[in-house]
Formats: structure tokens, sequence, C-alpha cells
């Protein structure tokens, strides 16, 4: 197990595509424990592997309170979405900085777990946003890429005056960033 460096906006690897797990092997495996253990030690909610410069598509999720309910998604496909909903999103990649996003309220979707095993998911609320934001990371897309160009300005201007670093990610352990 070890910590894996999370990668800022705007580095330009966060636009980087995913490409599919060819085999869910032992390889693949340390590196979703890998994604856990520096998820949870973010205080984050969700983290795709675009994020620790991992080119390929894993995505780890845990939006439980207890952090007891975590979830593998391999090689996911979106199967259904529905309806809309407006939530404040957070990133990992982005400390510090919450806007309201919409998103699909539902979302049914395809993939391997851990074990490589084919898992249908329907979520909604929480997990639902958290799933469509992880796999926007696999296609190299960031939650700020829905923002007004009013606020994507103010966030610009934001980050010139106080460029993103490591230890600015320790201080939104409050929020939900994914
Ligand atoms: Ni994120």
């Amino acid at each position: 197990m070890a910590l894996l460096d999370i990668l800022h906006f705007p580095d330009p690897r966060l636009r980087l595509k995913a490409v599919p797990v060819v085999s869910v092997d032992d390889s693949v495996r340390d590196i979703v424990s890998d994604m856990f253990e520096t998820m949870y030690d973010a205080l984050g909610i969700g983290l795709a592997a675009t994020q620790v410069n991992i080119q390929q598509q894993i995505i780890v999720i845990d939006v439980s309170s207890e952090k007891d309910e975590p979830i593998c998604l391999i090689n996911p496909q979106i199967q259904t979405l529905e309806g809309s909903e407006e939530m404040q999103e957070g990133c990992l990649s982005v400390p510090g900085y919450f806007e309201n996003v919409t998103r699909a309220e539902r979302v049914v979707i395809e993939a391997l777990d851990e074990t490589g095993t084919k898992r249908e998911i329907a979520a909604d609320e929480l997990l639902a946003v958290c799933i469509q934001h992880e796999m926007d990371h696999l296609e190299g897309k960031l939650f700020v890429d829905y923002l007004s160009p009013l606020k994507r300005q103010r966030l610009k201007k934001k980050l010139e005056k106080n460029p993103l670093s490591k230890s600015s990610s320790s201080n939104d352990s409050h929020s939900d960033a994914s």
C-alpha cells in the first residue's frame, strides 16, 4: 500500500483519457488498494485513476459517513441517465473550490469490481453525482468545465493569486471532494 500523488488543476495530465483495463489482475488490485488509501487519506469521497496519473479506467468511491462502503468501478459504462439535479461539488484535484453542477439525478452503470466480476449499480443522490464526476475524470473532464464563463474567470483569478498546492488540500477536510 502506498499513498499516490494527486494531480492538481490545471495540470495537463488531468486531460488525458484513460483506457479500459484489459485484465483485472493483481497489478490492478494494487492500484485499487493504493487509490482507496489515497482517497481516504485525502478525506475524499471518490478518486479516479486519472487524478493519480494512471491512465486506466479505474475509480474508487466511498460516500458513506462511516467510510465503510468502498466501491471499486473498473471500465464503467453508463446504461441509463435519468432526471436532473444540481448539487455542490468539490474535487481533490481542485482543493478548496466548490461549485454547483447540474447532472443526472439517477444513473445505472455497469462496471467490473476488483475481482473482475461484472456488476450493475443503480445510484441516486450523492452516489449518482460522484459516479458521473469520476467517470468524467476518466475522459479528461473536470467539474470546473461546467462552470459559466464568469465563474471560470473567477476561478482563474483565484488560482493566479494562490496556485493549488499539496498543502492547501488539508484545509478542505470538511468537504465532499472527489
Ligand atoms: Ni474530482
